[in-house]
């Protein structure tokens, strides 16, 4: 068998190990590990990209735009989640997969997996709280927040959202509490963060290689189709987000993030620029670059430190990604997770990076055991 399939299958029964737990993808994985032509089609994706979760996403894809396929009826995405049968999936996946395997393999070829995890906003506001902390005077406690790696802009919205906490069985909520999208989370610091100090945002933007416009429905569907349907509220929650934030949409200005960062912070600054702490926010997305970008990147916002009172880079990416942020106590470099880590300077003047704590790759817990003094 050739060598690259024989991988691709290996890394579908990595995945069905993982997670056995999820009914469909759990399910899928079972069956695609043992399935040539089916895994097959990932044979035709970039290198690098042959990845299980761009099968998924490509056969998610297609029924999203097909829901008259046999497959849709068991995408909670699709049909209402009550409907999904209880059941093997795969006779009917894998017929819609090979009847159209031409339209996959094209999808397959030429696209990259992408998100915007609405929940992420669980530790974005708990970032932004320790952030702003020391009330730096000159500042009013508005900030001006600036996303790498934004995406469709979603967690730009932060404050838009409900943002429910749970410690030890007593729910704190930040944001809007009246909001349509909720997040969700629970908070096992040591001592609770507290999220109902998270502050005004006065300013928004974000910039991304490969942003997804609000109104383009196409982009926003691949976004979805990356979304995995069996994770309860997942999509849902994503979608709420959509409708909300189309109101009244932030600028996501296209480019690297480090090349566009001025440009990006110049999106966000409004008439308040002098006055304002600048918050620049990346999650899981400045560990695609490489080591030397960051550093570049980490350069950058040392010379702009000297323009604005006060500035904060906060960042949610694995271990190690980081320049100038400790790799947490307890925590191994190639553990993975997320890291909360936090740069911060005022008046120009930088002080200790921190590492606030560890958290769970989609907001659903925060684990914070540093705040910054102040
Ligand atoms: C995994 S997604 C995370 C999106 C969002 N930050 C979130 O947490 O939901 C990573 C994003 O980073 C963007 N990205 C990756 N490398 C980039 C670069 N060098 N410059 C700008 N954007 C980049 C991708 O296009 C993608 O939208």
């Amino acid at each position: 068998m050739d060598d690259r399939l024989a991988t691709i299958l290996r890394r579908f029964r990595d995945f069905a190990e993982e997670f056995a737990h999820l009914p469909l993808y759990g399910a899928l994985a079972r069956r695609l590990a043992q399935d040539r032509e089916a895994a097959a089609l990932l044979l035709e994706a970039q290198p690098g990209q042959d990845r299980p979760v761009l099968w998924f996403a490509a056969v998610h894809d297609l029924v999203l735009r097909r829901p008259d396929l046999p497959a849709a009826r068991w995408y909670a995405s699709v049909v209402e989640r009550d409907s999904v049968p209880v059941g093997d999936p795969w006779p009917d996946v894998r017929a819609t997969a090979l009847a159209h395997r031409e339209e996959l393999a094209g999808l397959i070829a030429t696209r990259l997996t992408q998100t915007n995890e609405v929940n992420r906003s669980v530790y974005l506001a708990a970032g932004l709280v320790a952030a702003t902390h020391d009330q730096h005077p000159g500042t009013d406690n508005a900030i001006t927040l600036v996303e790498l790696g934004a995406s469709a802009g979603l967690l730009l919205g932060v404050d838009r959202y409900a943002i429910a906490v749970d410690r030890q069985g007593v729910q704190a909520v930040a944001g809007d509490p009246l909001s349509p999208v909720r997040c969700e989370g629970t908070d096992r610091s040591l001592v609770a963060v507290r999220l109902d100090e998270l502050p005004r945002i006065a300013g928004r933007a974000g910039v991304d290689r490969n942003p997804i416009r609000l109104d383009d429905d196409a982009g926003l569907r691949w976004l979805t189709a990356c979304l995995w349907p069996d994770v309860p509220g997942r999509v849902e929650r994503f979608r709420a987000a959509v409708e909300l934030m189309r109101r009244e949409p932030p600028p996501v200005v296209q480019g690297d993030f480090v090349d566009g960062l001025e440009k990006a912070v110049a999106a966000a600054l409004g008439p308040a620029a002098s006055t304002s702490h600048l918050v620049v926010f990346s999650s899981w997305a400045l560990t695609y670059a490489d080591r030397a970008r960051r550093s570049e990147l980490a350069d950058r916002l040392d010379a702009l430190a000297r323009e604005v009172p006060a500035l904060s880079w906060l960042t949610a990416e694995p271990p190690g990604a980081i320049p100038g942020i400790p790799v947490p106590r307890g925590v191994r470099e190639d553990a993975g997770g997320t890291v909360l880590g936090l740069r911060q300077w005022r008046d120009g003047v930088e002080q200790e990076g921190l590492a606030l704590g560890t958290c769970h790759p989609h907001g659903e817990w925060i684990d914070l055991d540093e705040m910054p003094s102040g």
